[in-house]
């Protein structure tokens, strides 16, 4: 039997209301038809935390080659783009085995939060310098503000110029674009073209890295590229294609979650007080808006042979939107799944970053620049408010959770920029439930071991529980061999 349709109204989904606001649009579904059909275009939500697990389990019968997304088709209806031209299909996030590892065994020493530790104070000076005019001036739109850390910070670690970021903070906001599904074809040809373009770029630089160098402690991700195709295991396209995806994926991403905390604080002022109170919480603020605003609502995967979930028939070339968005307010899992608790046990129990093989190798990163925005404007402001004379605007994406309009009022604190302090000494590890108070290297030492992130698919806590639970039904995916 076929999945039930979403909606009698196949368009509902990329409705301004549903983008605007899609939990409930997700809770209504989540708890009465949690895989079902957007309209005829092959495309299945899945909603509920049991089934995004599964699903992410069964590498088998679901591929995560970007075959095709959802588009507003001639009828207004949702269809499906086809993606097979874009060389963006099996490029690390969108890479099967055994490639998918090949590829990923490439970026991650660069990106080993012993590295990411190494940019905090350079990360920093940034968010001090792109803060100074927005205070001075008692506040305006924060969002080229939330665009600006993370292009900064990929553009770093790629040996991209800093001069050209304006260029990248455009390409950045691209992929997501898209994927956006409201895009009509016109719009899909020009940001293929404009694409094009963005790989031309890459694979200058691609070519000018030096492969010498990627074994150095400060090496690029260009030159770890650089050296994958020096040694035959890529190809040029697909080094070009890995480092264009790495734009979108920790570009956007990471502009929506600043947005997104700042939104929240400026929303609820008892949440900003509460934090200047007490800095080291700010970590698991940040990971509640992950939760609760996963900068990505979903992500695709297609169907690889006739096979069912939740049992309903899927048939190959279906595409699976594995929605983390509704996951991660699935109130079989999360006490209070609307609300934000700063007192979660398991506060990275979420899959905002994803689960599993293709867990995001740059969650260290994105946290890292988060917490360093927040903990910036929280301590040079004594208020933030919304302006409510100009509206909050989301991006128009069925795909990304993103304020592209943040208008904010301050009220300036009159201290130092942080950057010219010396840094506060590990407010993340407040993150780590497991150790007593003090054991500071220990404590951060399993912060990057929690288990939960990389953990096979099929083990998660149950909050409120605190024990890991293991699903009868999933197959639990092998961990997979990552150099570290
Ligand atoms: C708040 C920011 C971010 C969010 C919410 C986020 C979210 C995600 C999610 C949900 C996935 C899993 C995709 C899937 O299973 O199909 C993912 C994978 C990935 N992310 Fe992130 N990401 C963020 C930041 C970053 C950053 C900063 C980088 C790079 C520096 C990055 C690079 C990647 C890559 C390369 C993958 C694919 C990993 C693989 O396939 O092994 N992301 N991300």
């Amino acid at each position: 039997m076929r999945a039930p349709y979403y909606s009698e109204d196949p368009s509902e989904i990329l409705s301004p209301a549903v983008i605007a606001n899609p939990e409930p649009f997700y809770a209504k579904l989540r708890k009465t038809r949690p895989v079902c059909r957007v309209g005829d275009s092959g495309a299945h939500l899945v909603l509920s935390w049991d089934l995004v697990e599964e699903a992410l389990g069964r590498e088998d019968d679901f591929s995560a080659n970007l075959t095709g997304v959802v588009m507003r088709g001639e009828s207004g209806h949702p269809s499906i783009f086809d993606m097979r031209g874009t060389g963006a299909i099996q490029v690390i996030a969108t890479a099967d085995e055994p490639d998918h590892t090949v590829h990923r065994a490439l970026l991650q020493p660069r990106l080993s939060p012993a590295r990411i530790e190494r940019m905090e104070s350079r990360i920093r000076g940034w968010v001090d310098r792109a803060l100074s005019p927005w205070l001075a001036a008692g506040g305006g739109d924060f969002a080229p503000i939330a665009e600006r850390i993370p292009a900064l910070a990929i553009a770093h670690l790629l040996g991209l110029p800093e001069r050209d970021v304006e260029s990248f903070r455009i390409w950045a906001m691209m992929g997501g674009d898209i994927l956006a599904g409201d895009a009509d074809l016109g719009r899909l040809r020009f940001l293929s073209e404009e694409t094009a373009r963005m790989f031309d770029y890459l694979g200058r630089h691609l070519d000018a890295a030096d492969a010498a160098t990627a074994d150095a402690p400060d090496a690029t991700l260009m030159a770890a590229l650089a050296r994958g195709v020096a040694d035959g295991q890529i190809d040029r396209a697909t080094a070009v294609g890995i480092s264009s995806v790495l734009f979108g994926a920790a570009g956007e991403s990471t502009a929506a979650l600043i947005g997104s905390c700042l939104l929240r604080l400026a929303a609820s002022p008892s949440i900003a007080d509460r934090l200047r109170g007490s800095m080291s919480l700010i970590p698991r603020f940040v990971e509640e808006v992950v939760r609760l605003e996963p900068p990505f609502n979903f992500h695709y995967r297609v169907v690889r042979r006739a096979c069912q979930l939740g049992g309903y028939d899927l048939e190959p070339d279906d595409r699976l939107m594995l929605s983390w968005a509704s996951a991660n307010r699935d109130e079989t899992v999360f006490e209070a799944a609307n609300e934000m608790r700063l007192d979660r046990r398991f506060p990275k129990n979420h899959v905002g970053f994803g689960r599993g093989a293709h867990f995001c190798i740059g969650a260290h990163l994105a946290r890292m620049e988060a917490r360093l925005v927040v903990e910036a404007a929280l301590s040079r402001t004594t208020r933030i408010t919304l302006d409510d004379a100009k509206p909050v605007v989301h991006a128009r994406s069925i795909f990304v959770r993103r304020p592209e309009a943040l208008p904010i009022r301050i009220d300036r604190a009159h201290t130092r920029p942080s950057s010219t302090r010396q840094p506060r000494r590990c407010a993340r590890l407040a993150t780590s439930p497991t150790l007593p108070p003090g054991r500071e290297e220990q404590r951060h030492q399993a912060e990057h071991e929690l288990v939960e992130e990389r953990k096979p698919v099929g083990q998660h806590e149950v909050e409120g529980e605190g024990r890991p639970r293991q699903e009868q039904k999933v197959r639990i995916a092998k961990p997979r061999a990552v150099a570290a």
